[in-house]
């Protein structure tokens, strides 16, 4: 009998931690209309500053034909096909993913790892890393300190949002669509525990109705 329960406690453990982890076993997600709090950036705002971006980076990059864009995965990618589809020069394009040690947490540390790698050489090239958000700033400071060891022509930051009151890290943004206040947003590649990365705006977690289970 006692065997039976701690078995079946087991299970549920790992049930639940399925379901912390999002994972797996069913996890049901709320409808994001439930735990919006507002929307802070609207779709036709978001979109008139990624072509006002495309443009800005097109003349700077003029005359550089080794201009090569890279986005770390996940939350970087719309915004990068967005960005790319305003750029009137001529670009490549290259993805990489990192992971923070605490990973499933909201906070990262600077213990960046790289999971998946750039298939490029980036050496001698102009790279520009494309990211949704720049916000304690490891991340990015973690990235450019590696990709800086790989002899780029030159380095340069885009991000999409800057919730620059959060910095930790020094890092130069040498573009940037938008400065946000210190809230926890989703939409446009930012996710809400994976998911939501499809919407077209930027939307405020109402963390009071937002169940993370
Ligand atoms: P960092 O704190 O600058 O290292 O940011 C690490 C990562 O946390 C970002 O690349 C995003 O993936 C994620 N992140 C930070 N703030 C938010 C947010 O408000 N919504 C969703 N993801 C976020
Ligand atoms: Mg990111």
């Amino acid at each position: 009998m006692w065997v039976r329960l701690s078995c079946m406690r087991r299970v549920a453990a790992l049930i639940m931690k399925f379901r912390v982890s999002g994972e797996g076993l069913g996890r049901t997600m709320q409808d994001y209309r439930e735990v919006l709090a507002e929307i802070l950036i609207d779709e036709a705002t978001l979109q008139r500053r990624v072509a006002e971006l495309g443009a800005e980076i097109s003349a700077d990059y003029q005359g550089h034909p080794d201009l090569l864009l890279i986005c770390i995965l996940r939350g970087g990618v719309p915004f990068l096909v967005d960005l790319s589809r305003h750029l009137t020069i001529p670009h490549m394009m290259d993805f990489m993913a990192v992971t923070s040690y605490g990973a499933g947490r909201r906070d990262s540390d600077g213990n960046v790892r790289v999971v998946f790698d750039l298939q490029m050489n980036i050496m001698g090239k102009d790279v520009l890393l494309v990211e949704d958000i720049v916000d304690s700033g490891h991340t990015i400071a973690s990235v450019l300190g590696m990709l800086g060891t790989r002899q780029p022509a030159s380095l340069k930051v885009c991000t999409l949002l800057d919730k620059a009151e959060r910095r930790e890290a020094v890092v130069p943004i040498h573009y940037r669509g938008f400065t946000i206040p210190n809230r926890f947003v989703f939409g446009y590649g930012l996710d809400l525990d994976e998911y939501y990365r499809n919407l077209p705006f930027i939307g405020v977690v109402d963390l009071q109705k937002y169940r993370s289970e």
